[in-house]
């Protein structure tokens, strides 16, 4: 990638990407198609590439990428993903800006028929989540044991399943649990869009930033 232009990954389908494009692009060039990967007008300081979310932290944190867009949520899964081992370099990530868009919170619900009185209830239920490290986070500080079952995606079905008792999953407006028979009891984080980049921009690449979120009308300066 060009050393004159910053390299910025977003979200390629989903809850994040029309916003980000919004954020980054000038009213009317945000013209991707679904097909479309990367987007370089010469008339911009950046480059956009379209990637699965869950994969932008580690982009940026190994360089490929300067900058990132993701839910709050996914970047602090990875860190504790990848907290100790060899990609340190994710501890390195910095915040640039919380977006106001993409809130959601991540919450434990359970089927109507379950007996939810406090936490301990959730002790020895499988649970089943996309987000295993923030779950068992939460468990461990809470001095909780359950077992963790991953699903990629669609948690809601786990326990319709049989796969899992209850659940982890992001909330937005409450209609897919609501939908699935299920009852948010409580939330462990709040959640929304960031911008953060990688802690180790070059000089050059540093100025382009800090003009650019000029440009945006953005307010604080980004310092390494
Ligand atoms: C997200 C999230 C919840 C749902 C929450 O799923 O994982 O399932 O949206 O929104 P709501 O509270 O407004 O119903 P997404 O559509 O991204 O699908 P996936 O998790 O199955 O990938
Ligand atoms: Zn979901």
């Amino acid at each position: 990638m060009a050393e004159s232009k910053l390299t910025v990954a977003i979200q390629k389908n989903g809850r994040l990407n029309d916003e980000s494009l919004r954020l980054l692009l000038p009213d009317g060039l945000a013209t991707k198609t679904d097909q479309q990967l990367y987007c370089n007008n010469p008339d911009l300081p950046i480059d956009i590439i379209f990637v699965r979310d869950d994969d932008i932290p580690l982009l940026v944190a190994e360089e490929v990428c300067d900058l990132g867009i993701v839910g709050h949520n996914v970047l602090l899964e990875r860190k504790i993903e990848f907290e100790s081992s060899v990609t340190r370099r994710i501890k390195k990530l910095e915040i640039i800006e919380y977006l106001g868009f993409g809130n959601c919170r991540l919450s434990f619900a359970v089927p109507e028929d379950f007996s939810y009185t406090n936490l301990i209830s959730l002790n020895d239920c499988r649970i089943a989540t996309s987000y295993p490290y923030l779950v068992k986070k939460f468990l461990v500080e809470n001095d909780l044991y359950a077992n963790i079952i991953y699903l990629s995606g669609s948690v809601e079905i786990a326990p319709r399943l049989n796969i899992a008792d209850i659940i982890c999953d992001l909330v937005v407006t409450g209609s897919t649990l609501q939908q699935n028979n299920l009852r948010e009891v409580y939330s462990i984080l709040s959640s929304e869009a960031i911008l953060f980049r990688s802690a180790t921009l070059s000089v050059k690449k540093q100025e382009i930033l800090n003009l650019w979120l000029q440009q945006l009308g953005r307010e604080g300066e980004s310092n390494a």
